[in-house]
């Protein structure tokens, strides 16, 4: 149909080619609308087009809109266009796609949305788009992708391009999902981390570009290992990776030594720490020279007093490259996680938000890196107080009430029978004990609860 368009007015060119179509295709104004049997394409680029023709033929199988200076996609738009399979939107000032735009599109294999005002993307906007293969938002204003936003394409998506872009964070579970991606770009945003062994069910990945991110170190990752891993594009085998990650500020200690044993021509990729490393050529770093520092404790709290039902903080501050991670074990040899009454805090803090007597002993403070480990121990007193009320703030210890106890409402051993003493909603872990008020006899302060210990056989006051 090209040899014939120097030669014919374009109207007349039009008339032939709607006169050539199975029935009567509908052509939007200033637009050009090919019938290539068996498709339909409508070409509408350059047009000054403020939103999408009203009029495209249902039938359309390839859609050219870029270009122009659309803003919103509405449902609309592309309704119907069931046999649409390319759409092509770049270079247009889209800032809003409403919910569902694209339902209709279940054949749509290629959406080009790059060069727009793109903020956001959430779960509705690419809703419908089952049989998408190629999904180009580069240049676009993203700092926000929701992690059901690729749902309905997780499958066949082939290649993704995210960038020039402003993301800090990507929605990784969704990307450690896309099963044929074959080319994923998520270069020129503002990365921080890539969670490990996200890549590691993307068999097809053959290229991944993190360039001109802020990526200070970058995980090995199962899939690294599987295949060999190239530097460049140029004169790698078909069935390797190809990585760039030039343009990040690289912390390079010995967990980046995997990256450095990678097949690889000179780039100019550089390290931004350690200081002595600093602006160095990545590859003209001896391997033995990206070192870790195993981590050194250099303040903790040894010994601590404290009374029963108060606050405390056990202290345990380390160093060592890269930055130590701190685990607090209890007196009991446990692993303390964070509870209702204990908080690790990333700087090596352990709060014990009411301590208990039953807190006292030795705990341990462990740092830990790549490079090793370091440990301290911090020893802790709580002394018991008279004014701590157990019934205000139960004891969540494992049970230490025998639960062959016979106890109910009529169970209860009551000394007297003026004054019954019961236990009813006995659990492996909690009681409730009730006894009548003692407003008969003058100047009781306080009640003692006291009780035997199945686990440790010993008597209790409270
Ligand atoms: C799409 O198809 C439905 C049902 O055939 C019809 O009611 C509706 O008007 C069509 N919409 C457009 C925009 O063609
Ligand atoms: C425990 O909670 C603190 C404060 O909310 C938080 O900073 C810390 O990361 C949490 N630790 C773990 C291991 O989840
Ligand atoms: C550790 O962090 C917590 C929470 O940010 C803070 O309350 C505490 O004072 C810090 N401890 C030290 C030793 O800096
Ligand atoms: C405790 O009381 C309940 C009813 O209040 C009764 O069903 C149950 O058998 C009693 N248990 C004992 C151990 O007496
Ligand atoms: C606690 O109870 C257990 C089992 O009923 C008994 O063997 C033990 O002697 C009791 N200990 C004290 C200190 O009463």
């Amino acid at each position: 149909m090209d040899l014939l368009s120097p030669l014919l007015p374009p109207l007349l060119l039009l008339c032939l080619l709607a006169s050539l179509g199975s029935s009567s295709m509908l052509c939007p104004k200033r637009c050009t609308c090919q019938n290539l049997l068996p498709s339909y394409t409508v070409l509408c680029a350059k047009t000054g087009l403020l939103f999408v023709p009203p009029n495209i033929d249902r039938q359309t199988a390839e859609l050219r809109l870029m270009d122009n200076f659309i803003t919103t996609l509405r449902h609309r738009d592309f309704a119907n266009m069931s046999s649409l399979i390319h759409l092509t939107l770049s270079r247009n000032t889209i800032s809003q796609i409403r919910p569902y735009a694209f339902a209709d599109l279940q054949d749509l294999h290629a959406l080009h949305l790059d060069a727009n005002r793109l903020t956001t993307l959430d779960d509705a906007h690419f809703q419908g788009l089952v049989n998408l293969r190629h999904l180009i938002l580069a240049n676009n204003q993203l700092h926000s992708i929701s992690e059901g936003a690729f749902q309905d394409f997780l499958e066949t998506l082939e290649d993704l391009d995210l960038s020039y872009n402003n993301l800090v964070e990507i929605p990784w579970d969704t990307v450690g999902l896309l099963a044929s991606v074959n080319t994923l770009s998520l270069d020129h945003n503002l990365i921080e981390s890539v969670p490990e062994g996200i890549f590691s069910n993307l068999h097809k990945l053959a290229r991944l570009d993190m360039t001109s991110n802020k990526l200070k170190k970058i995980p090995p990752d199962p899939l690294f290992l599987r295949i060999p891993v190239y530097a460049k594009m140029k004169g790698s085998p078909l069935t390797a990776l190809v990585l760039s990650f030039g343009g990040n500020p690289l912390h390079c200690n010995c967990e980046l030594v995997w990256l450095r044993r990678l097949t690889r021509e000179d780039d100019l990729e550089t390290c931004a720490s350690p200081r002595d490393l600093a602006g160095k050529y990545f590859w003209t770093i001896r391997e033995e020279e990206f070192v870790c520092e195993p981590p050194m404790i250099t303040r903790h709290t040894s010994k601590m007093f404290v009374m029963e039902g108060q606050e405390v903080s056990l202290r345990c501050k380390s160093i060592g490259d890269p930055e130590p991670s701190t685990h607090w074990v209890s007196p009991d040899s446990k692993l303390i996680s964070n509870t209702s009454r204990t908080v690790c805090y990333e700087n090596g803090s352990l709060d014990i938000l009411k301590a208990s007597v039953k807190d006292s002993g030795k705990f341990t403070c462990i740092a830990s890196n790549a490079a090793g480990e370091a440990t301290a121990p911090v020893e802790l007193v709580v002394n018991p107080s008279p004014h701590f009320d157990p019934k205000l703030d139960p004891d969540p210890g494992p049970s230490d009430i025998p639960t062959s106890i016979k106890s109910n409402a009529s169970g209860g051993h009551a000394r007297s029978d003026q004054q019954r003493v019961s236990v009813s909603d006995l659990t492996s872990s909690s009681a409730t004990v009730r006894w009548p008020p003692q407003n008969h006899i003058p100047g009781v302060r306080m009640y003692q609860v006291q009780y035997n210990s199945s686990t440790d056989d010993i008597l209790i006051y409270r």
